[in-house]
């Protein structure tokens, strides 16, 4: 029978020059509505930390939202959200990033982690890394033990694992697509 992440990589959809000429896009919609496909992604990433104390899943806006909420439930933890800036109602702690073209910024409610919480930060790729070193400047500057970063999707040749594992957090990812 196929693997898990060949199963994955099944139910992931892959759209040609979306969002623009030249891009393939990996489309995680088809696999958050195969049902089967969607449990076992999130059986998949948390399998190492099953049964272990884990206190808050953080989630980054949009698609690791969707995730980590599947992910907090079955490891019986909370969920953090990590929003893009001017969302979060409260007091927040803020990063910036670098995109293709120009900054973005994310943000974390101040008091949403306890200094020495155990969290995993959840999104659905890693790509160039930007997006998971900023929110990992965000979890430490408010003082998060990070257990580890998991993502369905690698995009290796982007080169995103090896900054983030680079800043000492370990890595969990399920399926890999070679190329941009
Ligand atoms: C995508 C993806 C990751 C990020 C990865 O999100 O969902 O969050 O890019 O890229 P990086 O590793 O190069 O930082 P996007 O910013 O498109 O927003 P969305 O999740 O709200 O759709
Ligand atoms: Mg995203």
């Amino acid at each position: 029978s196929a693997s898990v992440s060949d199963e994955l990589t099944a139910a992931i959809r892959t759209i040609p020059d979306y969002p623009r000429k030249g891009i393939l896009f990996r489309d995680i919609t088809t696999l958050l509505g195969n049902a089967k496909a969607f449990r076992q992604a999130v059986d998949a990433l948390v399998q190492p930390w099953a049964g272990s104390k884990i206190d808050q899943i953080v989630g980054i806006e949009a698609r690791g939202f969707i995730l980590g909420g599947a992910v907090a439930h079955q490891l019986s933890a909370g969920f953090v959200p990590i929003r893009k800036a001017g969302k979060l109602p409260y007091e927040t702690v803020s990063a910036s990033y670098s995109l293709e073209y120009g900054l973005d910024e994310i943000e974390i409610h101040k008091d949403a982690i306890q200094p020495g919480q155990k969290v995993i930060l959840v999104d659905d790729l890693i790509a160039t890394g930007g997006t998971a070193e900023a929110a990992i400047n965000l979890l430490r500057s408010v003082g998060a033990d990070i257990v580890a970063a998991c993502f369905i999707i690698d995009l290796p040749d982007l080169g995103g694992r090896k900054k983030i594992e680079a800043l000492g957090v370990p890595v969990r990812t399920l399926v890999e697509f070679e190329g941009h």
